[in-house]
């Protein structure tokens, strides 16, 4: 991955931590909540506020302004199709202490997606990381039992479009912002 330090930087522009993400609309955040409200309660978690509900496709890590034309570049260059996904089961990574909802299966066009934007990364000089892509979406933190797993109320969720989203984090929280959006065929 490339990174600069904010001395190389830009005058006036500054290093973004940045990722390519799939954004609920607020429709789907109000569905989502309800479907996962009972298992985040059980969790004990600290709960993701519904605002930042969003599936990653691509960490891209902290990233010197002056690489930004080139990603943005990267994600008009890409040409992917709509899909569909159903958000349906809850589940519980115990190392990061997330509770995540998942979609029932992991449509070929996803994949596919993930791959046309890592391959035009790694022209940018990304590093792909080695782990499996396992699509999910961050409802609680600091989980430290998850109550209850299994399948909630399936929440429909057609994906017309991608998005690229920076995060400001603070040790209480993270704020995202999206920075652009693409559409999918
Ligand atoms: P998470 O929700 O499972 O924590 C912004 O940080 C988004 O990028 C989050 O959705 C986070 O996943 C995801 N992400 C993926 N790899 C990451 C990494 N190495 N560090 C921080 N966030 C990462």
């Amino acid at each position: 991955m490339t990174e600069q330090s904010p001395s190389e930087a830009v005058p006036g522009s500054r290093p973004q931590r940045l990722f390519f993400a799939l954004w609920p609309d607020d429709g789907q955040r109000v569905a989502i909540t309800r479907s996962t409200r009972n298992f985040v309660k059980a969790s004990g978690g600290k709960p993701v506020p519904q605002g930042n509900f969003h599936i990653t496709l691509v960490f891209l890590g902290t990233v010197a302004p002056e690489i930004l034309p080139a990603i943005r570049q990267v994600a008009s260059d890409i040409d992917a199709c709509g899909f569909d996904l159903t958000l349906l089961g809850i589940g519980f990574w115990p190392r990061p202490r997330v509770l995540w909802l998942a979609p029932d299966s992991v449509p070929g066009l996803l994949t596919e997606l993930v791959g046309k934007l890592w391959t035009g990364l790694t022209g940018c000089g990304f590093e792909r990381d080695n782990q499996a892509y396992r699509p999910h979406m961050t409802l609680a933190r600091k989980v430290r039992s998850p109550g209850r797993v299994g399948p909630a109320t399936p929440v429909g969720w057609p994906i017309r479009e991608f998005v690229l989203v920076e995060s400001v984090t603070t040790p209480h929280h993270a704020t995202y912002r999206v920075i652009e959006s693409w559409p999918l065929a």
